[in-house]
């Protein structure tokens, strides 16, 4: 049990058993499988870990963005364990269990549009991409994928065809999936000189139009792919004028309009779902990450008439829609529900913003801050007027963090991006510690 409240260091950072254990990592592990800290973990509890040495970290990575609800939250574990007794694994292809059944009918409830919607579920984010472009393409008898510039959505075949930064997430691995092309997301903070926000969004919304009158055709378009909010693209929000203008598009050229709500889902953003801002509703959405704490599971949400145009036997697989995940997801959405987590997102997501802010003011190696809810990205230039952006100073404000015992993960097509993914359940005075020392940290950096 971590007893402490906060962050503590009892030894260097890593420790020495720490240390004896990333000796095996690098032994034995591919090492392909990256992996941001140096330290061995033994517990974790809310926005808290416990290394193997006894050292205390603040988390603002959540899992990469899994422990919404908090790492260990008594409740799940409760329910996850509850579940062990009973059956762990009789796969949903064989036998039913009533869990799956029950998080689909709530899945379909708590999601937007007032039409019969169905579920699947399968284990990871790439999976449930993987699975809704499928079930799109055999829906609407076509092949193309429309994906956008900057987004990212998984490490299989697919889904690293239609993700944006080459290396390392397709360095080496093609070839890539037929059938997949780029339209442009509105990186407003890197829009052209001159060219306003809005102006700059309508403009890769006629981009888009353009390009299938003429290098594409609707006739051959299944769907478009798009993130409510980018993640590892460096934390990127969209207008809602330009995601309605999406959606428009989709609908009048029978493309299914996907909306991947992975990263974004699940109250992270003070809504349940991200593209609830915008007032849009996808064909078909995308969820995984915070949907069950950390068990592995993932879901796709379509339009009924969608989601059953797929064969019998043409989705789903061994794992797919684990009794664990299914037991830890509802208990999840109850959780955000009953304790209003939304609105803690928001609370949270404010001071945040507003520490960031103000850091803004003082350092003029912070070129942008941006965000909905608790999910928040900082973005850092060397220069406020060119913009070239500082990925090694990035770098190394991440590593005196954590040093001081705060985890924080990058991201960004350039790298340059400090993303804030706390677990909602973060305390004031977490939260505080989290933002003084990334303040410290900045000025030791620069
Ligand atoms: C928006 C989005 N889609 C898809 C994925 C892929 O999920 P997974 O790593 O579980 O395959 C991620 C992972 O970060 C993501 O952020």
């Amino acid at each position: 049990m971590i007893e402490e409240s906060n962050v503590k260091l009892v030894t260097s950072i890593p420790g020495p058993k720490s240390i004896e254990i990333l000796e095996e990592r690098k032994k034995y592990v591919a090492d392909g499988v990256s992996v941001s800290t140096d330290i061995a973990i033994a517990e974790a509890k809310g926005a808290l870990i416990k290394d193997v040495d006894g050292n205390v970290f603040l988390d603002f990575a959540a899992g990469i963005g899994v422990q919404n609800v908090g790492h260990c939250d008594p409740e799940i574990v409760e329910e996850i364990k509850k579940q062990t007794e009973l059956f762990i694994h009789p796969s949903y292809n064989v036998v039913t269990y009533e869990s799956y059944g029950a998080l689909a009918k709530k899945l379909t409830e708590i999601t937007v549009g007032d039409y019969e919607k169905k579920v699947m579920f399968a284990n990871s984010g790439a999976e449930a991409v993987e699975n809704a472009i499928k079930i799109a393409r055999t829906y609407t008898k076509k092949t193309g994928v429309l994906s956008a510039t900057g987004s990212f959505h998984g490490r299989t075949n697919m889904t690293m065809s239609i993700t944006s930064k080459y290396k390392p997430y397709k360095n080496g691995f093609g070839p890539f999936a037929p059938e997949t092309y780029k339209f442009d997301f509105p990186y407003s903070y890197r829009a052209p000189l001159g060219v306003s926000e809005e102006e700059y969004a309508d403009e890769c919304i006629n981009r888009l139009k353009t390009m299938l009158k003429t290098t594409l055709s609707p006739d051959m378009i299944a769907c478009l792919i798009i993130e409510p909010l980018q993640g590892e693209g460096g934390f990127v929000v969209p207008s809602a004028k330009y995601m309605r203008e999406l959606q428009k598009v989709c609908n009048e050229n029978n493309i299914v309009f996907i909306v991947d709500e992975i990263q974004a889902g699940f109250a992270r953003t003070g809504k349940m779902f991200a593209h609830e801002h915008y007032g849009i509703e996808p064909d078909i959405i995308t969820m995984s990450k915070s949907i069950a704490a950390g068990v592995p599971l993932s879901a796709v949400v379509a339009k009924k008439e969608i989601m059953d145009s797929a064969c019998v036997g043409g989705i789903g697989g061994t794992y797919s829609g684990s009794p664990l995940g299914c037991v830890a997801a509802l208990k999840v959405i109850e959780k955000i529900e009953k304790e209003n987590l939304c609105e803690k997102s928001l609370k949270l997501g404010g001071y945040i913003m507003e520490r960031l802010n103000e850091m803004k003011e003082k350092y003029t190696v912070i070129g942008d801050v941006r965000g909905l809810g608790a999910m928040v990205g900082l973005e850092f230039v060397k220069d406020r007027s060119t913009k070239e952006p500082a990925a090694d100073l990035v770098k190394s404000i991440i590593k005196k963090c954590y040093e001081n015992g705060v985890i924080f993960l990058n991201a960004g097509i350039l790298g340059n991006v400090i993303r804030f993914l706390p677990p909602l359940v973060m305390t004031d005075e977490q939260v505080k510690y989290g933002m003084d020392v990334l303040e410290e940290s900045i000025k030791e950096c620069i």
